[in-house]
Order: C-alpha cells, then structure tokens, then sequence
C-alpha cells in the first residue's frame, strides 16, 4: 500500500479536539498523520515532531502564568490551532504524489497571521507564498510577527495582500490553500462554488487545491469543548447549529489559571458543509478529480491514529476532520 505520511494534529472521536493546530475545533493533542496518497513512494516524517515543535505545559510558576490582561489572542489562536510546518510537509507529499514533482508557489486564501505561508516561505528557498485576507488587523499582526520571525531572503519571498478571495488575482500558482475551514462562511451553494470555481482559475495547470473540513454527530451538539494548553484553556464553543439551513455559530474562548477569560475571543459564524457536497461543488466547479483522506482509528483508544489515507468510505464518529486535495 502505498502511503505518504504526514504530521497533523488531530483527535478522533471528538470535536474539542477538532481545532487542530489548524482550525476552529481541530484537535491538538496529537500531532502526528500519516497519508495515504496515490503515489507508491513511502515518505516517512516523525510522527511526534509538530509535539515536539509545541511549547510543553509547563509547570505552575508564581508570576508566570498568562492572564486574559497578558495575552494576545492571536497568538493563542496560533498555539491553540495551527500547524503550518506539518501542513506544508502534507501539501508537498500530495502534490509530489500526484505530479512528481515538488511544488514552489502557493496561495494562502484567508490566510489571516500568515503563518502557513512563512513555514511554505521557510520550506525551500525556491518557493514562494501569496497571502490573501480581507481583514487590514490581522495581516498586520502577522506581518509584524513573520517579520521577526523569518530570514530577510525567506520573507522576501512571502507576498502577503489585503483583498477579497473571490476576486483578487495574483499570481497562478502550483497549490492553493483554505484551511481552517475557512470557506464555510460561503453559507450558500452558489457563494460557494463561486469560490471554487475562482480558486481554480488561481492554478497552474498541473495545480492543486487543498481544503479541509470537519464533522461528526457532537458537531451538531450545542456544547462547550475545553483543552488545556500552555498555561491557558482553549474551548470551542458549539454556541448554535441550525439544522434546517445547517448553519452553525461557534465562539472560541481562552480561560487562565487566575479565572481571566477573553470571551469571544473569535466568532465562526458559517455553515457545516458536508464531504460529498463538497465534492459535488468541487466537480461543478471543473476540478478533474478530488481526493478525501480520512484517519484511521487507533483500536487501544477508540480515538485517531494519525494516519490520513485516501477514502471513500468513512466512519460515523463523534467528531473527525478530514482533507480533500482536488486537481484541477
Ligand atoms: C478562520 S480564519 C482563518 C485564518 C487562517 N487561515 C488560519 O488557518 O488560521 C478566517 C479568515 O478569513 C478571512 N476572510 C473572510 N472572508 C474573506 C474573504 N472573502 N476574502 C479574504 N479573506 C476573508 C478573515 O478575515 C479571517 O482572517
């Protein structure tokens, strides 16, 4: 069997973990994925390197802990969510697996603090990264961020723009990304295949477009998901789900040891599509062919094993996040 793995954070069986270091809800206690994909090649990465990559919990100290007054939300959202050096590790075996080759340039739509494209930037020094978000705050929080955090010759190569993902054109490029779920604002068919559809004008011939997604029976479920992480809580708010239009309203909050909380920290106000609608939107769209990988299960636990393989069948778990890779 052939199989591409990747390091992805990601708990089955419930969607507190569905904020990985990606998304709103995507788990973050395991780190580790493995991808099947339709290459025969096995590309192996450590399984643990994005656990090892995240600052560890660390002890209680007396003046050390962070407070809603000490922190900002940016960078707990980061911490709590995202896991740029793994995805761009997975894009790369995708697309290599699909193409035989690597690719170079990227498109980052939502791309918010950027920082998926700065580890795309940090990953060859060939590549280059287009960012695109509407909102002026949170690209300059990025930008102040990636600018002490990247080389002079990586950030060079990082291109981050204010515009609309349904309309600002830019260069075409190998991949385009939205990850975090982010295209589920598009609350109506025709929004979103709109989206789609302008996405794959953005690629290169050979391009391809990666999304993410979630589900499972307690994303229905109006409910509070907490996760402690670095000296803080991260909690995932299920604040409404409307299952007639299936549109569904959730909050993230982060809570602190000295009982501080920034509510509201940030508001998903957007609709749950499902796998086969969007492959059904990615098919209307022209995309040649799109490609669902789903975890296994690790049998000791009953939770993800961290092994995303192509799939066509899946399992009606609690919660589970899923990837589609669709070629133009
Ligand atoms: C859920 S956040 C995701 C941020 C980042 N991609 C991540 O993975 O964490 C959604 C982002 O999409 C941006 N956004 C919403 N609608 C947009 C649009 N039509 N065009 C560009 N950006 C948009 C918001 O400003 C916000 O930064």
């Amino acid at each position: 069997m052939s199989v591409i793995e990747m390091n992805h954070p990601r708990v089955k069986n419930s969607t507190s973990t569905l904020l990985r270091a990606k998304a709103p809800g995507k788990g973050a206690a395991k780190v580790a994925a493995n991808l099947a994909a339709k290459t025969l090649a096995k590309v192996s990465v450590n399984a643990l390197q994005k656990l090892k990559k995240k600052p560890a919990a660390k002890p209680a100290r007396k003046n050390g802990w962070r407070t809603a007054a000490t922190s900002d939300r940016h960078e707990l959202y980061e911490l709590s969510v995202q896991t740029p050096t793994e995805e761009v590790d997975f894009m790369d075996k995708v697309f290599k697996s699909i193409n035989n080759r690597l690719p170079a340039t990227f498109r980052e739509d939502f791309c918010g603090t950027h920082i998926l494209s700065s580890a795309w930037v940090i990953q060859r020094p060939s590549n280059h990264a287009y960012g695109v978000d509407l909102d002026p705050s949170v690209l300059a929080w990025g930008a102040a961020r990636r600018k002490q955090q990247l080389s002079p010759s990586a950030h060079k190569r990082l291109h981050i723009v204010q515009g609309n993902v349904l309309s600002h054109k830019g260069e075409p490029v190998d991949v385009v990304a939205a990850f975090n779920f982010s295209y589920y604002i598009f609350k109506k068919r025709a929004e979103l295949l709109r989206y789609f559809k302008f996405a794959r004008t953005r690629l290169k011939k050979d391009g391809v477009f990666f999304l993410d997604c979630y589900g499972g029976y307690e994303s229905f479920s109006e409910q509070n998901e907490e996760r402690n992480l670095d000296g803080f809580t991260y909690i995932w708010d299920t604040a409404k789900y409307n299952p007639i239009s299936g549109e569904v309203l959730n909050h993230i909050h982060f809570k602190f040891p000295d009982s501080t909380q920034i509510r509201k920290a940030f508001t998903y106000d957007w609709r749950l599509w499902t796998i086969a609608e969007l492959q059904e939107l990615l098919v209307d769209a022209g995309f040649a062919r799109s490609t669902v990988y789903w975890e296994g299960t690790d049998h000791a636990t009953g939770g993800g094993n961290g092994i995303f393989r192509k799939a066509t069948q899946g399992e009606a778990c609690a919660g589970w996040i899923a990837y589609i890779a669709a070629e133009k």
